[in-house]
């Protein structure tokens, strides 16, 4: 038996990334309308013990390592910590992070350590409050200021900052997240905006590529490029005035890391998507519900990654996005 989920290239997916809900409390205007999305139901959600046995079979069967909690936003799934304190108990014991807005973590952050939660990506636009609003469409900065430090504290480290630049919004203040970054001991990376909206509105014209976020901190900062391993990882590392400090760029549009990736993922619902930009799925959901046995699914989920396409088509004339938005698909 085969362990490994490989695709017809060679790639190995080790990394699972595990969507919890398609909700947020946050209304960023790249990702979503401001009256929000219709929810998935209750019931088509899986629920704790449905995710426990999928991830078991994930690192038992499928040489799975490495476990990533997204959403929409996973904190506003229930008792968390104890879906956490579980995946930490699962042999042999994943890797386990979590990509965030950071809404209400602060309070939970020593929770969720010694739940062992191992790592924290926390999505920041902006430190200026007005700016933060005028993005999100809700006044939160200080609660995400707030989880970033109780993180750090937590030792949930290197925590992370994502930040994506929109053009006339935020594009001024590459430098200034950078320094706060650097200053509290935090590590960002930029994202280059993908078609992945629900409102279908990106368009290539608009998007802030990785080579102008590096014209852009390259006013203020000397940036070369970092010696460490990339691996699979989107981002790009780059040493800041020689180091140690460093910032990411994750050019997923202007220079696709697709060749590389070892990516899985999972759905909130319980289908696998083999890419973020999957226009088919595999669903899990009516094996488990219907007494499949665990290779059975395990042999389901192969099937799903055997299929994976060399990579996404964002450069290719007639790509078309799939129809879960980033939301539903987790980051
Ligand atoms: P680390 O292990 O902390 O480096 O995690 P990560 O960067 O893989 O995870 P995170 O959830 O923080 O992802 C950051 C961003 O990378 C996401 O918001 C996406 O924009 C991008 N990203 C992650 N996975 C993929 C992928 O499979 N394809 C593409 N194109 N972009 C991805
Ligand atoms: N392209 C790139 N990144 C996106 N994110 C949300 N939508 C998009 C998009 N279309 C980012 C969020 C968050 C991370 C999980 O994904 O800003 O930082
Ligand atoms: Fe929520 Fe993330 Fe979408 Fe913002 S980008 S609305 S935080 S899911």
């Amino acid at each position: 038996d085969n362990p490994a989920l490989i695709d017809t290239f060679g790639r190995v997916a080790t990394d699972l990334r595990v969507s919890l809900t398609d909700k947020c409390n946050l209304r960023c205007t790249y990702c979503m309308p401001a009256e929000g999305l219709d929810w998935m139901p209750g019931d088509e959600l899986l629920g704790d013990e449905e995710l426990l046995r999928l991830m078991g079979i994930a690192v038992r069967l499928l040489g799975v390592t490495d476990i990533r909690l997204t959403g929409g936003e996973p904190l506003l799934r229930p008792n968390l910590e104890k879906l956490v304190a579980g995946m930490a108990s699962l042999e042999p014991r994943p890797k386990l992070s979590m990509t965030t807005n950071g809404i209400g973590f602060a309070k939970r952050a020593k929770a969720f350590a010694e739940a062992g939660l191992d790592r924290i990506n926390v999505s920041l636009d902006s430190i200026e409050r007005a700016t933060f609003e005028r993005i999100t469409r809700r006044d939160r900065l200080r609660h995400v200021l707030d989880a970033l430090a109780e993180a750090h504290a937590a030792g949930l480290t290197p925590v992370k900052i994502n930040a994506v630049l929109i053009r006339g919004v935020n594009d001024h203040e590459a430098a200034g997240l950078l320094r706060f970054a650097l200053d509290n001991d935090y590590r960002l990376r930029f994202i280059e905006q993908m078609p992945l909206d629900a409102q279908h509105g990106w368009n290539r014209q608009e998007m802030i590529t990785a080579d102008e976020i590096l014209d852009l901190l390259g006013a203020e900062f000397t940036l070369t490029p970092s010696p460490a391993e990339r691996g699979g990882a989107p981002a790009e590392r780059w040493l800041v005035d020689g180091g140690p400090g460093e910032v990411g760029v994750i050019p997923s549009v202007s220079r696709p890391f697709c060749g590389a990736c070892e990516r899985t993922r999972l759905t909130a619902d319980g289908a696998v998507r083999s890419c973020l930009f999957s226009t088919t799925e595999t669903d899990l959901r009516g094996l488990l519900r219907g007494g499949a046995s665990d290779e059975d699914i395990a042999e389901a989920w192969r099937g799903a990654m055997w299929g994976k396409l060399a990579g996404h088509e964002i450069n290719e004339a007639g790509f078309a996005q799939p129809i879960r938005p980033m939301s539903a698909i987790g980051g």
